[in-house]
């Protein structure tokens, strides 16, 4: 669970770490769909918000920055099935510049690394930047020996096979070639040949794809070479890896080499001996770009003497030499002919617009998203209107804005919807967060799978036997639509099922039985109740000490400034949205039928404490200080707790043990001048075992 919507000045950092888990392993899966898979489920602008939020809260984090973080990647692994090739020379991105002012910094910064005299000229080479996917050729002594995909820019994948099958690659150089030589470029298909392809897979009831860019990539990574060599790929390239035995001057003069050996360089490539020509190149291609056969996002600018390449290098993971002049995104009118809303798999209300089909960029259009309520009221979007969408390479279109006339006027404005379309339960928004969310978790046929299955997850039920997969099976069979099922599963609707048995049959009862009495902390853990994890259902349990307790405490406190609200409030590591989330929980009938439901079928055992003889922390008091690495406060007092220890927050001569992370500072001196034990979290962990 995350907080992803909330300012990031005000998250704590515990929470920022939890967020940037959270970012570091959903941005991994976006990339996979992106550069692995070539099926992208999210649009470009909305990946690039994941990715400012991951960075803006690095910033204000550094040291939860982590070792896998999206920040320090490009692109996505290799995919397996593929043999992985390391490059020799790394294959960089580009940094972006989206206006002529940041060209025109590029420039002055390339002047001041360089130091050089005003009147220097700084000959740009431009070339059009394809919206293909970039590879490596590695030819050794004229003789094409192997090709890879970029992949993270380290590692990439060897379709060397699939390669030779595409016209535009050699397999081998003319003579006099050098010793070593990696050729670098894009693999393109054009948009006639993927409005083909297209059709064909469609009419064979194979896979589409959105755009000419995902069926390059896909059809370059076929199994089999035999698929590739069917499918139109070109190659236009443009750089160079490792070369040994070589040497050009300039960028210009060896685009001119490769053409003579016979490779295809882009015809719109050109030099540009000042600002006022790359400008106008600009402006050419941008007005043919719907014409030119196949996608280009940009310009791409390249300082064209190479001496100055080399002494001007690279920053992180694009040169400093070369910079993406991007195109501003494409954009048809068009008939916004319904506003649908549709709920995620953990409760998302998203709203969706269905379109007249129009012609964007040369991808028809019928659905564009619209994020979310506030995007809806900002531009006043309503049901009739005439709308612009674009796309920017994206493969989900955006509603721009809509054309505010007379006949807008006259339509009712959107009414976003307060239950959720799905289930009719209450869907809700928190303070700060953009998303309104469905609280019938327990109910919502969009949301049951995932619900289903963290109920049954490690932390939570840990039902032996009974796993993400039977969820679903089960689901879809209709044995399990909600928790409560799971323990009114009959022995013969299991014994029958195919791969199943008597034995298995047998198991899976007893795993069920087994867990018909339950500690207070896994039940509050397995409701799901956004952001009660199970450090907060442990800080929970243990405030409450049983179930019936909790619920008439979580009652009483729907009442602001009720007492059962303030001593709420007052449990530390609860702040104010968690019990935004509780209350609206208990707020929704239904939850409460469920764990009614499920309170007729199971005991909820009540947390007792431990005896005081067996805990090394019986009757301690304990406070921590200074940042935890490895767990949360609320974890960390939790675990305290339930040993028998008091948790305090500041240090008298009371305190028995003081735990001190990295940036404990007047604590720390505090038990140092008492003489109190100090332990690190190591410390502490080998304390608790
Ligand atoms: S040069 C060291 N030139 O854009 C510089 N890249 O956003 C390496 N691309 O990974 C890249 N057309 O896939 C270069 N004319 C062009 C390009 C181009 C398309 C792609 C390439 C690169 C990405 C960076």
């Amino acid at each position: 669970m995350t907080c992803r919507d909330r300012p990031v000045e005000s998250l704590t950092s515990d929470e920022a770490e939890t967020e940037l888990a959270a970012l570091a392993a959903e941005i991994a899966t976006h990339d996979k769909a992106y550069h692995r898979d070539d099926a992208p489920t999210i649009s470009d602008a909305d990946y690039d918000a994941l990715v400012t939020r991951n960075a803006a809260i690095e910033a204000r984090f550094p040291l939860l920055a982590r070792p896998d973080s999206p920040s320090r990647r490009i692109g996505a692994a290799p995919a397996a099935g593929f043999a992985k090739v390391t490059h020799a020379v790394p294959m960089l991105s580009l940094g972006n510049a989206f206006g002529d002012d940041e060209v025109t910094e590029f420039v002055a910064r390339v002047r001041r690394f360089l130091g050089l005299d005003p009147d220097e000229p700084v000959v740009l080479l431009a070339e059009p930047k394809i919206d293909g996917l970039s590879i490596s050729l590695r030819y050794e002594n004229g003789v094409f020996v192997r090709g890879a995909t970029r992949g993270d820019g380290t590692t990439g994948e060897d379709v060397t096979a699939n390669l030779r099958t595409v016209d535009d690659i050699l397999g081998t150089l003319p003579g006099g070639a050098p010793e070593i030589l990696e050729i670098r470029g894009e693999v393109y298909m054009s948009k006639g040949d993927f409005a083909d392809l297209n059709a064909r897979q469609a009419k064979a009831g194979g896979k589409t794809f959105a755009n000419p860019r995902n069926a390059a990539a896909g059809s370059l990574r076929q199994k089999d070479p035999a698929v590739t060599a069917e499918r139109p790929l070109g190659m236009f390239a443009y750089a160079w890896g490792e070369v040994v035995g070589a040497a050009w001057a300039t960028h210009g003069d060896y685009l001119e080499t490769l053409q003579e050996w016979g490779f295809r360089v882009n015809p719109d490539s050109r030099r540009c001996a000042d600002l006022s020509e790359t400008t106008a190149l600009y402006r050419d291609l941008e007005n043919r770009r719907a014409s030119l056969p196949y996608d280009i996002d940009g310009v791409v600018y390249k300082v064209d003497r190479v001496d100055w390449q080399k002494r001007l290098g690279q920053v992180a993971r694009a040169p400093r030499w070369a910079i993406a002049h991007k195109f501003s995104a494409e954009r048809a009118t068009t008939t916004v002919e319904a506003i649908e809303v549709q709920v995620g798999r953990t409760g998302t209300l998203t709203p969706v617009a269905r379109l007249a089909p129009v012609t964007v960029g040369g991808v028809v259009v019928s659905r564009a998203t619209l994020h979310n309520e506030d995007y809806i009221a900002d531009r006043d979007i309503r049901v009739g209107d005439t709308a612009i969408v674009q796309r920017a390479g994206d493969v989900i279109p955006q509603v721009v804005e809509v054309v505010i006339d007379d006949a807008h006027t006259k339509r009712p404005a959107y009414r976003f919807p307060t239950e959720c379309p799905r289930c009719g339960s209450d869907a809700v928004r928190e303070a700060g967060a953009a998303a309104r969310r469905c609280v019938g978790g327990l109910v919502c046929p969009a949301q049951a799978v995932e619900r289903l299955k963290h109920f049954v997850s490690r932390d939570a039920f840990d039902i032996e036997g009974l796993g993400a997969k039977q969820i679903e099976t089960f689901r879809e069979d209709g044995l399990i639509c909600a928790p409560p099922d799971i323990f009114d599963l009959q022995w013969d609707e299991l014994a029958w099922r195919r791969g199943w048995g008597e034995k298995s049959a047998d198991n899976l009862m007893a795993a069920i039985a087994e867990r018909r009495t339950i500690p207070l902390d896994r039940f509050i853990l397995a409701l799901g109740i956004r952001q009660v994890g199970q450090a907060t259902a442990r800080v929970l349990a243990r405030h409450y000490g049983n179930l019936a307790s909790w619920r008439d405490a979580m009652d009483a406190a729907r009442v602001v400034g009720s007492e059962a609200r303030q001593d709420l409030a007052g449990i530390d590591g609860i702040g104010p949205s968690m019990i935004d989330d509780l209350i609206a929980f208990f707020g929704e009938g239904r939850n409460r039928e469920i764990m009614e439901a499920l309170t007729e079928r199971l005991t909820v055992a009540d947390v007792t404490a431990p005896p005081a003889d067996e805990s090394p922390l019986a009757g301690k008091t304990v406070v921590f200080t200074g940042t935890l690495e490895t767990m949360t406060r609320a974890e960390a007092k939790a675990t305290a707790e339930a040993l028998g220890a008091k948790v305090a927050g500041s240090i008298s001569a009371r305190t028995d043990i003081v735990v001190a992370g990295p940036g404990a500072g007047s604590k720390l001196r505090k038990a140092r001048d008492l003489g109190l034990d100090v332990l690190d979290e190591t410390g502490w962990r080998d304390l608790v075992g």
